[in-house]
């Protein structure tokens, strides 16, 4: 059975509370951030459903915002996701090279994860660092001025962590 453990739904309750009664919708992307951590790294639909049913919304209002926002992963990702920008200053910067060179150097495709469950790599829009394009999210840190270079350290570096 789906389920927050008891101290992630203290935190939803605290959440809740932060709105007007009936505006309990206004919680959805903080909970759905907090599914994603407990419920395995993305949003299976029956934890989207169970987000719904605790914030008395409809499933498809979660659907909704899942699926648009790149931050919730609607399918299992890696232990490791590069989230590399491809708005303007990072594409005029490189990032299509950074992007071509992970891919080939993983051996996977932009949505895809290796098959040793490692590395998932994403392409999402701005994330405001774009004065240190070209430049990625990994986890809760951002890595900027990428080069090849510095795409095999993270990679390494990765690699090594896990081990
Ligand atoms: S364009 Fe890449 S961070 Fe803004």
């Amino acid at each position: 059975m789906i389920q927050f453990n008891e101290t992630t739904i203290l935190k939803v309750n605290e959440i809740i509370a932060r709105y007007p009664e009936g505006k309990q919708k206004s919680a959805l992307l903080p909970v759905l951030h907090l599914a994603q951590v407990e419920f395995g790294g993305w949003l299976a639909v029956p934890v989207m459903d169970y987000v719904a049913q605790l914030l008395q919304i409809e499933p498809i209002e979660v659907y909704e915002v899942a699926s648009f926002y790149s931050m919730y992963n609607l399918k299992p990702v890696g232990k490791y996701v590069f989230e590399v920008c491809q708005t303007g200053p990072c594409m005029l910067n490189g990032s299509d090279n950074i992007i071509d060179y992970i891919k080939s150097t993983l051996n996977i495709n932009v949505g895809e994860t290796t098959t040793d469950g490692m590395f998932t790599l994403k392409t999402v829009e701005c994330l405001g660092a774009c004065g240190y394009a070209p430049m990625m999210q990994l986890g809760k840190t951002y890595r900027e001025h990428l080069t090849k270079e510095k795409v095999d350290s993270i990679i390494e570096t990765c690699r090594s962590k896990a081990n």
